[in-house]
């Protein structure tokens, strides 16, 4: 186990009718608000005048900013920044999925910052003042609710890449599961895909003596692939909704990650996808994760017998570590094809010809990976082996 330090300062407000907490925390930051959100649905499943009314009732004057994209986009970060400083807005607040509240994020620490919050994306410049950013949760998926990273799609240079800063986290984050009913099927497969890569992204760490941590990974598996079929027959159960929704803020909000530091190749990689053909998220994951698994098997087949054993109960006696992993990596890849999640590239028309412009944006910033460092030509093999 590393030695570490762990800050979360988010306030997390969990459960049905907790939306009422509005009236109670938003006064605590202003009177001007900014609401951001994406293309509708919050309008059609009622969550935007409920949340207008709560503001209303407070004397809270709203601003707008609506029609984030899903994969958000810096044009759109850049209009929110312009609201902020016309509108002298005092909370910025985010009602939506991960897209909405990433790009809520990037005008927190925009609106603070003379030049463009694009040069915090680059590493030019780190972001030294945030406005207060909260969030009404919609889509349990990326963790960005609780977390301090935020991913943003430059279109002009189509790249698409992830920042952090301890500014980002949200002040405080409302989690009501019964605003994800409404939330189709391919959506909450994509969500459930995003969480789980974001356990297995600390699972495949190089530490050693962190049972904690590994059981809590595996615990948060189990429970996402027992609970997934029973939510995609029952899309309105309050109990499946809610373990998927815990389930997806516990699984990146730096929790798992103490002692350990994670991998995150593979999101670098799916990242990388994801700025060139603007696929979902937890789709290119879907696809890229267990070929990463099967290219880095052989680094420690003992820990990929371990989720095997664990978390898919694959029967180790008579065999291999190296079996043993494979059958758990095949395990994940049947259960993603069971809940229809997309298998690869080609199922969204991808071919390779652009291969190498992806794999040349993936490392952009260097070799990357802690569990095993990857360069281009380790990327293009996993893009090969995903088509
Ligand atoms: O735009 P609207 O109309 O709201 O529709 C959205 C969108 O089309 C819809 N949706 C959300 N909540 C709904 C709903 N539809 C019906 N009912 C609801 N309750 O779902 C679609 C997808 O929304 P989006 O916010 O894009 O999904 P997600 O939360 O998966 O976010 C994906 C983005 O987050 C980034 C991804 O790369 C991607 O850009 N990530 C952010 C991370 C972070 N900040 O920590 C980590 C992740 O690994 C990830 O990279
Ligand atoms: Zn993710």
């Amino acid at each position: 186990m590393k030695a570490f330090e762990f800050y979360n300062p988010t306030k997390l407000i969990f459960g049905k009718g907790q939306l009422d907490t509005l009236k109670r925390e938003v006064p605590n930051y202003g009177n001007k608000v900014l609401l951001v959100y994406g293309g509708g649905s919050i309008k059609r499943n009622g969550l935007y005048d409920n949340v207008l009314s709560l503001l209303n009732e407070v004397g809270a004057e709203v601003s707008e900013l609506a029609g984030v994209e899903p994969n958000p986009r810096l044009s759109t970060v850049h209009k929110g920044v312009d609201i902020c400083r016309e509108q002298n807005i005092d909370l910025i607040l985010a009602v939506g999925g991960g897209s909405v509240i990433d790009c809520a994020k990037a005008i927190a620490v925009g609106a603070k910052y003379e030049g463009d919050m694009w040069d915090f994306v680059e590493r030019k410049a780190a972001p030294k003042a945030a406005l207060p950013l909260a969030t009404v949760l919609t889509i349990a998926a990326t963790g960005s609710e609780m977390n301090a990273g935020s991913v943003i799609t430059n279109e002009v240079t189509q790249e698409k890449m992830g920042w952090g800063s301890a500014y980002a986290y949200p002040v405080f984050s409302i989690l009501d599961p019964v605003y994800t009913y409404s939330l189709p099927k391919d959506q909450t497969v994509y969500g459930m895909v995003d969480m789980m890569s974001h356990v297995l992204e600390h699972y495949f760490h190089p530490e050693s003596n962190t049972p904690v941590q590994d059981g809590f990974c595996e615990a948060i598996l189990r429970t996402v692939i027992e609970t997934a079929p029973l939510l995609l027959n029952d899309l309105e159960n309050y109990e499946y909704r809610s373990t998927i929704m815990y389930s997806g803020t516990m699984a990146l909000n730096g929790i798992l990650n103490m002692g350990l530091g994670g991998d995150w190749a593979t999101h670098n990689i799916e990242h990388a996808v994801s700025a060139v053909y603007d696929i979902p998220h937890g789709g290119g994951l879907a696809i890229l994760f267990p070929n990463w698994m099967k290219y880095n098997l052989s680094v420690d087949p003992e820990r990929f017998k371990r989720l095997a054993v664990n978390v898919f109960n694959v029967d180790p006696a008579g065999k291999t570590d190296e079996q043993v992993g494979e059958e758990g990596i095949e395990a994940l890849r049947e259960f993603w094809n069971s809940i229809d999640a997309p298998n690869r590239l080609a199922d969204y028309g991808i071919d390779d010809s652009q291969i190498e412009v992806m794999a040349e944006k993936s490392v952009r910033f260097g070799p990357f990976g802690n569990f095993k460092k990857l360069n281009k030509e380790d990327v293009i093999e996993i893009y090969k082996m995903s088509l």
